[in-house]
């Protein structure tokens, strides 16, 4: 097992390039099964989740080639089995967003269930209520669901989601691309990563309007394309980066992020008092010499705050004036980091789903566990904050999200370095 070891060592400072974002990658890559012809994702991360998801794909029979750094192409000519791989079900909850895919195309799909993940329950109930409503017939057991579109395929019909859920809103939309007729999503997520799915998707072939809106419009057409694509830039690592220079009161020109999918952190570090500049390249953060304040934060569905930048805010946060309040209302259970960063001397209390944090800590390197993805990223961010040392284990949760994690936080200067524990 391997961990990160952190140093506070002051200010970051340079140039950072995020890379293609985890969360478009995965549907974009799942959305390949559609189409017998050769699908080109390019600007795709180098990341356990994505290598996931390419055995995945060659578990369905797809043929995928990826000899050429950053591009990915699947040729699904022949899908040879519908059931899901466990095991990567197990390691990737994501894997789950090839149900539409496969159904729109064989009429069949079983897939594994995962087991309940750390952040909450991560229930698919809203994925099935839109099978359902394409015609489908879903059978649940202990360990996988079956689904079967009627006998003349999907048919289209209204689906109005309960909550805007990002997975729901992506297998439906693969799913409804080929159904008979007009699908309408209601409610539907409107996060970037499902406009991403919908252009490509409309490259292939597809009829989708209104993608980033709450209601998207799906015309349904025979059969798809192959389509070459460009992955969007993960804002959540554009997120990460902000953090970083915001933290250690450095200054830091995040590149490659898009400013539009990441107003809630802009305006939120704003009224912290940190400035925050749109340039050509990216995004300016500077953090230098300023005094910084509290504020209070809420996830929300996009374009709300994002939940998967709240940890390590929250990391931010215990280093300015003042008491500030995150209430997290998307997960039910993702405040796990708030143990580990109180090893580091936060003193965070939490009450249901809001978390106060008292501020203006001198945070002490400790041993923490990365608990989940971000809250790996948090954790980091506060060593570089942290008197000592910092170890951060579990790290395969970070490995699973950030392109080159280690080697981008050296090349800002960080004091941060990977190693083996044995
Ligand atoms: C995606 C992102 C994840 C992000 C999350 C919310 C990927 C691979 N992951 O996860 O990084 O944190 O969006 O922005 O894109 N829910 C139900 N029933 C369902 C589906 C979801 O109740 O059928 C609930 C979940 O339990 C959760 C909430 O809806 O409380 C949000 O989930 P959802 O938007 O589906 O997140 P994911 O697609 O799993």
């Amino acid at each position: 097992m391997s961990k990160i070891l952190v140093n506070s060592n002051g200010p970051l400072h340079g140039e950072v390039s995020v890379s293609g974002a985890k969360n478009a990658v995965l549907p974009l890559l799942a959305a390949t099964l559609l189409t017998e012809e050769q699908c080109i994702i390019e600007s795709v991360p180098d990341l356990a989740d994505v290598k996931v998801m390419k055995k995945m794909l060659a578990n369905y029979g797809a043929k995928v080639d990826d000899s050429e750094e950053g591009i990915v192409k699947v040729t699904a000519d022949t899908i040879t089995t519908v059931e899901g791989n466990p095991e990567l079900v197990q390691e990737m909850r994501a894997s789950t967003v090839a149900m539409g895919p496969l159904l729109a195309r064989c009429g069949h799909v079983v897939m594994p269930m995962p087991g309940g993940c750390t952040i909450g329950k991560r229930p698919i109930d809203l994925h099935l209520k839109g099978f359902k409503a394409l015609g489908a017939t879903v059978v649940e057991s202990e360990d996988k669901v079956e689904i079967t579109a009627g006998e003349g395929g999907l048919v289209g019909d209204v689906i109005y989601l309960d909550f805007p859920s990002v997975g729901a809103t992506e297998n439906i939309l693969m799913a409804a691309v080929l159904a008979k007729g007009t699908t309408i999503i209601e409610n539907a997520a409107k996060e970037p990563e499902i406009i991403d799915l919908a252009n490509l998707l409309n490259k292939m072939g597809a009829k989708i309007k209104s993608a980033g809106t709450d209601m998207i419009r799906i015309e349904g057409v025979s059969r798809l394309s192959g389509a070459v694509h460009e992955v969007i830039p993960d804002r959540i690592e554009a997120g990460t980066f902000m953090l970083a220079a915001a933290i250690t009161r450095g200054d830091l020109l995040v590149k490659n992020a898009l400013p539009g999918h990441v107003r809630p952190i802009i305006a939120k570090l704003k009224e912290c008092g940190v400035k925050v500049e749109t340039v050509e390249e990216g995004i300016y953060v500077d953090a230098r010499e300023r005094e910084l304040n509290a504020t209070d934060i809420k996830t929300l569905p996009y374009p709300g705050f994002p939940t998967d930048i709240q940890s390590p805010f929250m990391a931010f946060l215990t280093t300015v004036n003042g008491k500030s309040t995150v209430r997290e209302t998307v997960f039910e259970n993702r405040f796990m980091h708030v143990v580990e960063l109180n090893r580091m001397g936060a003193d965070i209390t939490t009450e249901n789903r809001e978390a106060i944090i008292p501020g203006g800590k001198k945070l002490r390197g400790a041993k923490v566990r990365a608990t989940d993805l971000r809250a790996g990223a948090a954790m980091v961010l506060a060593g570089l904050v942290a008197t000592g040392t910092t170890e951060v284990s579990e790290i395969y949760h970070i490995e699973r999200g950030y392109e080159n994690f280690v080697g981008k936080f050296k090349s800002i200067g960080a004091d941060i370095m990977k190693v083996s524990e044995d």
